[in-house]
């Protein structure tokens, strides 16, 4: 377990195992690679992320991680596995996200991006990436720099 404050103070509770804050939590993260790149989308407020956002009524976390990546980033999941979930205590809520890791078959060309500006692709994520404002908050913390590491050590079985 990692625990951390995040870019706005927030208590951040960081785990690699299955589901230890909630078996159906409300929030989702998806890390995707599309060949041999990143694929994030643009925040209109935020910034540069991987795609996310909240579970919809009647559908599962994973199924709500696939839709968020084909809304803000035209990318077709062919593969998805979960890494692991946080959670985050702010003054007025707390919230609870899986963490997954998506490869992309195909990415596909949308009319609209819902609250982005669309896909960003990047071959490397900047040295100084906490500081670099064109990243989104969630992006410069330790679940990015964690989840990263993570991986890293689980890409052979994934
Ligand atoms: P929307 O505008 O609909 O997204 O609602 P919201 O602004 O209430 O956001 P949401 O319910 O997604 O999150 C509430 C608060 O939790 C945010 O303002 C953030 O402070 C925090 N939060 C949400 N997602 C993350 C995350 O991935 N990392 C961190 N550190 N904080 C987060």
């Amino acid at each position: 377990m990692y625990i951390f404050k995040d870019f706005y103070h927030n208590t951040v509770e960081l785990s690699f195992e299955k589901h230890p804050f909630s078996p159906a939590p409300k929030h989702v993260w998806v890390i995707c690679k599309y060949n041999d790149q990143w694929l994030l989308t643009d925040h209109q407020r935020r910034g540069y992320e991987f795609p996310g956002g909240k579970v919809e009524e009647g559908e599962s976390p994973e199924e709500a991680a696939k839709r968020e990546v084909l809304e803000e980033t035209g990318g077709n999941v062919s593969k998805i596995n979960y890494l692991g979930q946080y959670r985050v205590t702010g003054k007025d809520k707390i919230i609870i996200k899986n963490i997954y890791f998506a490869e992309i078959g195909e990415l596909l060309t949308q009319k609209h991006y819902f609250e982005t500006n669309g896909p960003v692709l990047l071959d490397e994520f900047p040295p100084n990436i906490k500081k670099d404002r064109r990243f989104s908050f969630i992006m410069r913390d330790e679940v990015f720099s964690q989840s990263l590491s993570y991986l890293n050590t689980k890409k052979s079985s994934l």
